[in-house]
């Protein structure tokens, strides 16, 4: 199995390493037999399987639900529960409360938290729950930055967003995702401090990337951003099963004799 001393003696041999996010049980199962190290329960869910328009209406109770899935299809890959909007900003207490949930109740292995809450990393680490950080573009404050927009893209504020990555460093997370920044920073970033970053349009230089498994497999409709490289394009080889299936009903050419009883 996958830990997080792995990732740390990846960053130390500059091995890169692929992440992505899990939603269900069928999904995760595959990415791990395929050898994905690391399965993210992301809050992407909201987006990307339960319809809403940003991830801010998802739910602990939704996410665990999801975390529960994708731990019952895993074995091998290291498992983070991302924390939903307001699960865990209003205190201390209430974050790790909700942030033990995701390791008692939803079979997960870590934690992720969006933005440079340093003290909450620490407290979380002294606790024993594995704490990912995520900096740069966070989708939960859309709001805040007037939408979904690359970050750090003047040097001060790149240097905001390193000092808040060393500091997040230094309270104890043990990866962390960048998101939505230029590949300089990015670069500065992962030299600059002691644990694996994981970028998803943060350019090439992060220790391990990561995509929605939606986007990377197609399956999601309109327009993708930049970053995304889709490796496959389930959208349409469902729709295209769909309408061979409707019409061979239609046609009566199914159910044929091998797919009926005698
Ligand atoms: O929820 C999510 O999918 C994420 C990744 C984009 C890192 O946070």
């Amino acid at each position: 199995m996958t830990t997080i001393n792995d990732l740390a003696q990846w960053k130390r041999e500059g091995r890169r390493f692929p992440m992505l996010t899990a939603y269900d049980f069928a999904t995760a199962q595959i990415l791990d037999e395929a050898g994905i190290p690391v399965l993210l329960v992301g809050d992407s869910v909201a987006n990307n399987v339960l319809g809403y328009e940003t991830t801010l209406p998802v739910t602990m109770e939704e996410m665990l639900h999801h975390a529960r899935a994708v731990s019952r299809g895993a074995e091998h890959a290291l498992l983070v529960g991302d924390m939903p909007f307001l699960s865990y900003q209003a205190s201390v207490e209430e974050a790790v409360r909700n942030a033990g949930r995701f390791l008692k109740e939803g079979g997960m292995h870590a934690v992720k938290i969006e933005g440079p809450r340093f003290e909450l990393a620490e407290v979380m680490a002294s606790v024993g729950i594995p704490v990912m950080g995520h900096l740069g573009l966070t989708p939960q404050s859309v709001h805040s930055m007037g939408g979904y927009r690359v970050q750090a893209k003047t040097e001060e504020s790149a240097e905001r967003l390193l000092a808040a990555a060393l500091q997040l460093d230094k309270s104890g997370v043990f990866s962390l995702v960048l998101e939505g920044i230029p590949s300089d920073v990015a670069k500065s970033v992962t030299e600059a401090v002691n644990v694996p970053t994981i970028g998803i349009g943060a350019g090439p230089h992060c220790d391990g990337q990561v995509l929605v498994v939606n986007d990377m497999l197609g399956i999601g409709g309109g327009t993708y951003p930049k970053f995304v490289k889709r490796y496959a394009n389930l959208r349409e080889d469902i729709a295209g099963a769909a309408r061979a299936f409707a019409d061979e009903v239609e046609s009566g050419q199914f159910p044929d004799a091998g797919h009926s009883y005698s």
